[in-house]
């Protein structure tokens, strides 16, 4: 039992993997977490763009290029953290968001490709990841509202984000009894480029915005660092007894409880 003064998150000295960390949500995950002690590998597809995402972080991150759609990511980037750090507490599966649009616009190789990077992907990263954790080891999935409830022309995410929850919570009562907590985030709209791009689609981005805005209780859209406190908190060992479910971070935008 690990006794805290006020509300320490027990994250110095910890080792975690944030993919899709060179941006968006990883990023601010990542952020919050190296502000909190502890050391993080990041990554995107493209290296230069994960190492310097890294160099913004300080000594505490080290960037590797990698995609999460490749079989070989994840022993790569559990190798990375122990070779860079010394150890491996956890792991926070970020990746970029499938392609928009209605059923009817999209092909099978978009759902094939789509389901390679952000569901199979995940899967793997998840699994290896539990495989070499121990007790008080941790793996997040960023998600989305979709997991809740469908969001109108993301028709793919739709599709694989609701089956990824039924993922997390099978492995989190498949690797409950050894310590290892598994949890999903469910963001609304965080104001990252991608949630700019999407607004971006519909031909008049501050009108899409508004109409989102309206549905979100607090009034707006959250601040990247309002998701990463958020992530590192429930990755951190702060939130021990915490496993086997997704939260929203959305200001209130979901409906139901
Ligand atoms: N922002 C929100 O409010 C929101 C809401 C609902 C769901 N989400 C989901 O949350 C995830 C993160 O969103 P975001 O807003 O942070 O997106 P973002 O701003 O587009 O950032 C995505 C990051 O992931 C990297 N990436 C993309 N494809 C990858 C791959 N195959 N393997 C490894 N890294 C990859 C990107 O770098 P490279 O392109 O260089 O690889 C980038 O660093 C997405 O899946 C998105 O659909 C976000």
């Amino acid at each position: 039992m690990v006794h805290h003064e006020g509300m320490d998150l027990g994250l110095k000295d910890r080792v975690y993997v944030v993919t899709g960390g060179g941006r968006g949500l990883g990023l601010a995950a990542a952020r919050e977490l190296v502000a909190e002690g502890a050391r993080t590998v990041i990554t995107s597809r493209n290296e230069k763009d994960a190492a310097a995402a890294a160099a913004g972080l300080g000594g505490n991150a080290v960037g590797v290029g990698a995609d999460n759609a490749d079989p070989e990511t994840p022993e790569r980037l559990i190798a990375a953290a122990r070779e860079h750090f010394g150890r491996f507490d956890g792991l926070l599966i970020s990746v970029g968001g499938p392609p928009a649009g209605l059923i009817g616009d999209i092909s099978d190789e978009q759902w094939r490709s789509a389901f390679d990077s952000v569901f199979l992907g995940a899967v793997r990263l998840a699994r290896a990841a539990v495989q070499e954790l121990s007790e008080g080891g941790v793996v997040g999935l960023v998600l989305s509202s979709s997991v809740h409830e469908p969001i109108t022309n993301l028709a793919i995410s739709n599709g694989l984000r609701p089956g990824l929850a039924g993922f997390a919570k099978s492995l989190a009562t498949e690797v409950g009894p050894r310590g290892i907590r598994v949890l999903g985030l469910s963001p609304g709209r965080i104001d990252t480029d991608r949630v700019r791009e999407l607004d971006a689609m519909s031909g008049d981005p501050e009108a899409a915005r508004a109409s989102s805005t309206a549905g979100i209780p607090l009034g707006r859209y959250g601040a990247p660092e309002e998701f990463g406190r958020a992530a590192a908190f429930f990755l951190s060992p702060a939130a021990s007894y915490l496993t086997g479910v997704v939260i929203p971070v959305d200001g209130g935008m979901r409906r139901g409880f």
